[in-house]
């Protein structure tokens, strides 16, 4: 018999695309909950799923991701991104099974010049940054086996995110100004849920757990926001003009890192995988979207 897979936050951007792929992992049977049907922050609930279906892998796509409103709504971003990780990292320390979590790159807050690797210093600044530190620090502290999976700027054909924003925004302007001064790397939730897909299929889960720790994945080859927005208008054939203007200028609510470009050494290393420029996962994209 096929040994499960519990996925949380199926209908967010990750958990929809790695539904797409569910049937390039025949040697799991992959079982997926959104927050309907498995809200995490109900500890009950958790148990009895994992009673149910004593899953050997547990994928937490779920996520309080709206940086922002985080900033209005501490308790609820901390009850989903610290509180309810910790709840499910014990889970996974207590039955065994290996938790796959997501995290970003929102933990470091600094000017680096290098590539931030696995070990850089955190410095995470706002609530949702803090809030997923904290579920980070919970899956360290806890005994389970983990991968703990950071990525950066994720968009994708589902949900609501930067690219999608801007072709809305493309249909009503003729000019945008959009910030220059962060440097980081666009990430395709496809691109992110291959890569796990890549995982379960190519090594077996004594394989996985003896990998234990963190890992930085993102899209390959730096750029910011501006250039980003750019790339897409011009793949999409728009006639956009793209001002640029600095983050402390545009004046978000939650802080954001200006540098936040992670080092993914370890994560091709480590699992012998091949990762593509944005550019390549964003026209991708853009066909999954008609454009
Ligand atoms: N988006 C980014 O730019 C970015 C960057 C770096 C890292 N990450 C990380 O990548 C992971 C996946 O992100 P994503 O872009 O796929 O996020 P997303 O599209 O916002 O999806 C998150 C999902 O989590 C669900 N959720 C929220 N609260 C929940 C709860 N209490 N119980 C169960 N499910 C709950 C949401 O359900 P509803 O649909 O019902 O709200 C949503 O479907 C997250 O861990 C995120 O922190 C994202």
């Amino acid at each position: 018999m096929k040994e499960n897979i519990l996925v949380t936050g199926s209908n967010g951007q990750l958990g929809r695309e790695l539904q797409l792929l569910q049937s390039l992992i025949p040697n799991y049977n992959l079982l997926f909950f959104d927050s309907k049907l498995w809200n995490i922050t109900d500890d009950n609930r958790s148990h009895e799923l994992f009673s149910l279906y004593k899953p050997k892998v547990l994928i937490n796509c779920a996520a309080y991701t709206a940086v922002d409103l985080a900033e209005s709504q501490v308790e609820l971003a901390y009850a989903i991104n610290s509180n309810a990780v910790n709840s499910l990292a014990q889970i996974c320390a207590n039955t065994n099974t290996l938790l796959i979590h997501i995290s970003t790159d929102y933990v470091f807050h600094g000017n680096s010049a290098e590539a931030l690797k696995e070990d850089s210093p955190k410095n995470p600044q706002g609530i949702y940054a803090k809030s997923k530190s904290k579920g980070e620090d919970y899956i360290i502290a806890s005994k389970a086996k983990y991968l703990i999976i950071r990525t950066s700027w994720v968009y994708s054909q589902f949900g609501s995110n930067f690219v999608k924003t801007m072709l809305k925004l493309a249909e009503t302007k003729t000019e945008l100004s959009v910030v220059n001064d962060q440097l980081g790397c666009p990430t395709h939730a496809a691109s992110i849920a291959r890569f796990l897909t890549y995982l379960l299929t190519h090594f077996s889960l004594e394989e996985l757990y003896s990998k234990t720790g963190i890992y930085h994945y993102s899209d390959a080859n730096p750029t910011n926001w501006n250039a980003f927005a750019k790339k897409i208008f011009e793949l999409t054939n728009r006639d956009i003009r793209v001002n640029a203007i600095s983050t402390a200028a545009f004046n978000a609510k939650a802080n954001r890192p200006l540098f936040s470009v992670l080092n993914t050494e370890k994560v091709k290393k480590t699992f012998e995988y091949t990762i593509d420029d944005w550019e390549v996962e964003l026209k991708k994209c853009l066909a999954l979207l008609n454009e």
